[in-house]
């Protein structure tokens, strides 16, 4: 495991990168002067943005724990961003201390501070790759060295699909993800939706990221829907963020997205 971020301090500074916008909605110190005026940009339209960003992670922390109750072993967290606060190992080793789990992001700032931040532990890795490009993924040395795709995963897609336009084709990636995985896998999965939100303050919001490291993609709910195709949607189904499987843990909540989690069969 390498320490410092491999990018040169201008490259990294001079454009504003999605990971370190989320990093700085959350409170995080991983960001640049560049990458927190298009945030406070974003947040001057869209006040509530730091808090949707928490009930993102909430989910994301919900999610983890029911599949891991669930008895899954394996967390393959793809556009897995800046280490912060309750990550996946974090929420899975007190339920399953042996449990694998390896972040992978296309970011190579977010995977050089993953890489220095996370602990060393043999069982928590650290993979610089594309969701765009699922074949690579699934080859990677490092990948394969944890994840034994015979045995359930859980596939982590947490609000990183709306960085990938149609054009990308990640209907396609997400079920080659599938297909790659065992049944009795788990694909969690939240996105954000511009559903009910007024059109204008939405396309200022994609203007800005249409200027930052990835294009922003907010999509319907069927549209969102489609990428559980030949999974079964567990219960509640796909829903605001807020209102799925919530846990009573205390904390202000704003859906901007929905999440859903599906078993493969
Ligand atoms: C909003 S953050 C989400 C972080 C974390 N999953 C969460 O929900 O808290 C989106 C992350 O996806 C990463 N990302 C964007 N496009 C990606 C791609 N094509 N492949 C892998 N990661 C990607 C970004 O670098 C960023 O770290």
């Amino acid at each position: 495991m390498t320490g410092k971020p491999t990018t040169t301090p201008s490259e990294a500074e001079s454009r504003p990168n999605v990971a370190r916008m989320y990093d700085y909605y959350l409170g995080g110190c991983h960001n640049f002067a560049a990458d927190r005026a298009a945030a406070e940009q974003i947040l001057a339209i869209f006040p509530d943005t730091g808090v949707a960003a928490q009930t993102n992670r909430a989910f994301l922390r919900r999610a983890v724990r029911y599949a891991a109750e669930q008895g899954v072993r394996q967390f393959l967290d793809i556009g897995a961003g800046l280490p912060t606060q309750g990550n996946v190992h974090e929420v899975v080793r007190p339920l399953a201390p042996a449990a694998r789990v390896v972040y992978v992001d296309n970011d190579e700032v977010a995977v050089a501070y993953a890489r220095r931040l996370l602990p060393v532990d043999g069982r928590t890795v650290v993979v610089r790759g594309d969701l765009r490009r699922p074949e690579e993924l699934l080859a990677d040395p490092d990948v394969r060295a944890n994840i034994d795709f015979t045995e359930p995963v859980a596939v982590l897609l947490v609000a990183v699909l709306h960085f990938v336009p149609d054009s990308d084709d990640p209907y396609a990636a997400v079920a080659r993800l599938r297909d790659a995985t065992a049944p009795g896998s788990m694909l969690a999965l939240s996105h954000l939706t511009m559903d009910g939100a007024p059109p204008v303050p939405t396309q200022q919001g994609r203007e800005i990221y249409q200027r930052s490291s990835a294009p922003l993609i907010p999509r319907t709910h069927a549209a969102t829907a489609r990428f559980f195709e030949g999974y079964e949607l567990l219960d509640p189904g796909l829903v605001w963020l807020a209102d799925w499987r919530p846990d009573g843990e205390p904390h202000a909540a704003v859906s901007h997205g929905y999440g859903g989690l599906g078993l493969r069969p």
